[in-house]
């Protein structure tokens, strides 16, 4: 693929965009400060769903002292549990209905902000929760939510999906629905200060990888006349937000784990954090997370752990299908070659190397995977189709299974070394 010019430069507008974001984000050291102001906008019965961790610490403390002080009633609700089980939610929201609230608080990590969410749900529509799960199913508005993150990030302040596990189930499984968008986001780093180097490395490696599948999604085919699916694939919006992530995450990543009093490396992975959600919220993530739930459920690690130690195997298997793209990403990256085929290799390895940089294992069997374990992981990971159809590769099987035995191996040259077929766009050759 001969080529001289950089790939980013002078590439004309294609295709159509989608946002669909809170009605307010606020951004920065301090703009937690807006918190009773923008509660009171919703009325006067505030709702809080709280980190148990964070619930005594000084900050929460003094937050909920200023809404009290501004005239909000406030009852703090803690029972948020590891993997927000179905049934735990169930009985939040008997606890939330019957309180009555005006409007939901949801702060903490992930798990908080997504326990919020469907308890919004559950105050507004009732139980049970099944009967949401998949796309599109929650049949109108829910309470309003506003959304303060203390990790960085799963970018849930922004999106449009909460995650649950139902015993039922053997992977976790998500509601989708643009009503479970907050009404506000207020993003501020210094909440995320505490958090420990794993947290950070686990919430943080999870952003980029938001912001890396965003920016390298499929273009779905789109009919405008009729519901749009809540993943709509890559947009004009969305390229440009997933970008400027992986710029700043990329390179304060390491040093927010390293050093979690480093202000201005936690502030700029806040922000790309929160720009991966803006950016993933409309087009869908792909592979890594259709892989991280059957491994999620398996070995039972970390959303971002199993996100992160993927995604360089996932990249690798979009080498020879979307060069251009892993070329742009590269100069996200820092990368300077101008040859796109060698930029793409490049962006996958400095991708790897910022995993291991953070402790993300290098391979499957190191986490307890079985190498017989991944037929079956394969086909629990086809079944999350919203995601594998906006997977630039892995749409049959044959794929997902090269790129798990090289991920169980921790060596991604057996993709290189296999015949990877995907969306290959028009023109691309194979270098
Ligand atoms: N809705 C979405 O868009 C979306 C996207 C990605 C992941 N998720 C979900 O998010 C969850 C993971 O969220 P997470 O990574 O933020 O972790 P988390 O919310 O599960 O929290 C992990 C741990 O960190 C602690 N913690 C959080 N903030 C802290 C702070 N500031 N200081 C000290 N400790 C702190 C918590 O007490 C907890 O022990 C998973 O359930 C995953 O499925 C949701
Ligand atoms: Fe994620």
């Amino acid at each position: 693929m001969p080529r001289t010019t950089h790939p980013t430069a002078g590439s004309a507008l294609t295709g159509t965009g989608t946002l669909r974001l809170p009605s307010r984000i606020h951004f920065g050291f301090g703009v937690r400060d807006q918190l009773p102001l923008i509660l009171a906008e919703h009325g006067t019965r505030v709702f809080a769903v709280v980190d148990p961790f964070l619930a005594g610490s000084p900050e929460f403390l003094r937050t909920v002292d200023r809404l009290r002080a501004a005239g909000l009633s406030v009852e703090v609700h803690t029972d948020v549990l590891p993997e927000l089980p179905v049934d735990s939610l169930t009985a939040s929201g008997t606890v939330a209905a019957a309180y009555s609230p005006d409007v939901i608080l949801a702060y903490g990590g992930g798990s908080s902000l997504d326990a919020a969410k469907l308890i919004a749900l559950l105050v507004a529509h009732g139980g049970p929760l099944s009967a949401y799960y998949g796309e599109n199913n929650v049949p109108g508005p829910v309470l309003p939510i506003v959304a303060v993150p203390t990790t960085a990030g799963t970018g849930s302040e922004v999106t449009p999906v909460a995650v649950i596990s139902d015993p039922d189930r053997e992977m976790k499984i998500g509601i989708s629905s643009h009503h479970l968008i907050p009404v506000a986001a207020v993003v501020d780093p210094e909440l995320t200060m505490g958090a420990p180097a794993s947290v950070t490395a686990y919430a943080g490696i999870d952003a980029l990888v938001h912001a890396l599948e965003s920016y390298t999604a499929a273009e779905l085919p789109l009919d405008w006349s009729a519901t749009l699916p809540v993943f709509t694939g890559s947009n004009v919006f969305a390229r440009q937000l997933a970008l400027e992530a992986v710029r700043r995450i990329a390179p304060n990543l390491a040093r927010a784990v390293a050093d979690g009093s480093d202000r201005e490396a936690r502030a700029e992975v806040a922000y790309g954090s929160l720009l991966a959600g803006m950016s993933f919220g409309p087009t869908g993530t792909h592979l890594s997370h259709a892989l991280q739930y059957p491994i999620g459920a398996i070995t039972k690690t970390p959303h971002g752990l199993g996100t992160g130690l993927m995604i360089p195997y996932v990249l690798q298997a979009c080498v020879p299908v979307i060069p251009e793209k892993l070329a742009a990403i590269d100069v996200a990256l820092g990368g300077s070659s101008t040859d796109p085929w060698v930029a793409a290799q490049d962006a996958v390895d400095r991708v790897a190397r910022l995993c291991r940089a953070i402790g993300i294992p290098v391979g499957l069997a190191e986490i307890g995977v079985a190498r017989e374990d991944l037929p079956r992981i394969a086909e629990l990971a086809l079944l999350s189709k919203r995601l594998v159809d906006i997977s630039p590769v892995g749409s049959e099987p044959s794929t997902i299974l090269t790129i798990l035995e090289a991920a169980h191996a921790g060596d991604r040259s057996l993709i290189a070394a296999s015949a990877v077929r995907g969306r290959r766009p028009a023109g691309a050759a194979r270098p």
